[in-house]
C-alpha cells in the first residue's frame, strides 16, 4: 500500500520538524486527529470489497502504531533537549568560593564626626542641632551680616524664591538659636550640613562643618586657643600640633581670626593648613541670643568637617567623599 507508506515518511518529517512539544502535537493532528489521513483511511476502509478489508485494516493499524512511536520518539528527544538545556543554563559551579555577607560601615565623614563629638564630650561640650533650611536672620542678619553688607555674598547660597529662607551657608545660626533658649555656661558644638555656590576639588556645594560656642564669666581668646589646640592633639593623636591665629574679619565676631594647624611635615619643615574661622562673639550677637554682654563672654568657632576628615585618613579630593563610589568607601570599614 503506497499511499500507507506515504503518509509514514510524511510524518516522519513532519515530526523530525517540529522544534517544540507544542508544534509536535500540531502535527499530530495531521496523521492521528479526527480528519487526520490515518483516520480517513480507516473511514474509507468500508466502500472495499469484503475479503479486503482485513489486510486493509490491519495494515492501517499497523501504520498507525509506527506512526505513534515515531510521535513518541520525537517527543522524548524534544523533552531530553530542553532540559539538556535547562541543565546547562542553571549550572551550579560547587568550586566557586562562597559569597560572604557584607558588612556596612560607616561612612568617613560620619566617622570623623563620632569622633569629634566624643572629644569635646570629653571636654564638657554638648551636641546642639539646627535646621538646614534656616531664615536669613539667623543665617545672616542676626550675626550682623545685614542685607547689603558684602560678607554675604562671600557666602553666596540657595534661596527659597518668594520666601526668607535660605539653605544655611554655615553652622554659626545655632549659636543665636541654641543662646535664645539657653542660658550660660554654654559649652555646645553643632556639627551639620552647609550650603555654598562652590564647586572644586576643595569645595563642594555641600560640605560640613562644626560650630563650637562657650559662652561664661570670663571666657576669652585665650581659652579658645587652648579648646581648639587640644582637640587638635586628641583627634590627630600627635603632640606636635600648634595652633596659629591669623586675624581675619567675621561680622559676629570681635576680634576675628582665622584658625591654622601647625604640624612637622615628614620631611621636618613645618607645614600650616587652615581649618576654620572663630573669635569673641560680638555684643550685639549675644544680645539677639538675649545674653546680657555686661556680664558674660566667649568664642565660637566653625571649622570644616570634610577638611579634618581629609588630613585624618589622607584623602587628597573632596569630592571623593560624595561620589559614593564603594572602592572608596569600603576602605573605611
Ligand atoms: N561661620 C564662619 C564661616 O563659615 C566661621 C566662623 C564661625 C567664624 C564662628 C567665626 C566664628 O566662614
Amino acid at each position: 500500500m503506497q499511499a500507507i507508506d506515504k503518509i509514514i515518511s510524511d510524518a516522519q518529517a513532519a515530526f523530525e520538524a517540529a522544534p517544540t512539544v507544542a508544534e509536535l502535537e500540531q502535527a499530530k493532528a495531521r496523521f492521528l486527529g479526527k480528519s487526520g489521513a490515518l483516520t480517513e483511511l480507516l473511514k474509507g476502509l468500508g466502500k472495499l470489497p469484503p475479503e479486503e478489508k482485513p489486510k486493509a485494516g490491519a495494515a492501517i493499524n499497523e501504520a498507525k502504531v509506527r506512526v505513534e512511536g515515531l510521535l513518541q520518539a520525537r517527543r522524548d528527544a524534544i523533552l531530553a533537549a530542553e532540559l539538556e538545556e535547562r541543565l546547562a543554563a542553571e549550572a551550579v559551579d560547587v568550586t566557586l568560593p562562597g559569597r560572604a555577607q557584607s558588612r556596612g560601615g560607616l561612612h568617613p565623614i560620619s566617622r570623623a564626626q563620632e569622633r569629634i563629638e566624643r572629644l569635646f564630650a570629653s571636654m564638657g561640650f554638648s551636641v546642639a542641632d539646627g535646621p538646614e533650611i534656616e531664615n536669613d536672620f539667623y543665617n545672616f542678619t542676626a550675626l550682623r551680616m545685614f542685607p547689603d553688607h558684602p560678607s554675604r555674598s562671600m557666602q553666596d547660597t540657595f534661596y527659597v524664591a518668594d520666601s526668607d529662607k535660605v539653605l544655611r551657608t554655615h553652622t554659626s545660626p545655632v549659636q543665636i538659636r541654641y543662646m535664645q533658649s539657653h542660658q550660660p555656661p554654654i559649652r555646645i558644638i553643632c556639627p551639620g550640613r552647609v550650603y555654598r555656590v562652590d564647586h572644586d576639588a576643595t569645595h563642594s556645594p555641600m560640605f560640613h562643618q562644626i560650630e563650637g560656642l562657650w559662652i561664661d564669666e570670663g571666657v576669652s581668646l585665650a581659652d579658645l586657643k587652648g579648646t581648639v589646640a587640644q582637640f587638635l592633639r586628641a583627634f590627630f593623636e600627635r603632640d606636635d600640633i600648634e595652633i596659629r591665629f591669623r586675624p581675619s574679619y567675621f561680622p559676629f565676631v570681635e576680634p576675628g581670626v582665622e584658625i591654622d594647624m601647625a604640624w612637622s611635615r615628614k620631611d621636618g619643615e613645618v607645614g600650616y593648613l587652615e581649618i576654620g574661622g572663630a573669635g569673641v562673639v560680638h555684643p550685639d550677637v549675644l544680645r539677639n541670643g538675649n545674653i546680657d554682654p555686661a556680664k558674660y563672654s566667649g568664642f565660637a568657632f566653625g571649622m570644616g568637617l570634610d577638611r579634618l576628615a581629609m588630613l585624618k585618613y589622607g584623602v587628597n579630593d573632596l569630592r571623593l567623599f560624595f561620589d559614593n563610589d564603594l572602592k572608596f568607601l569600603r576602605q573605611f570599614r
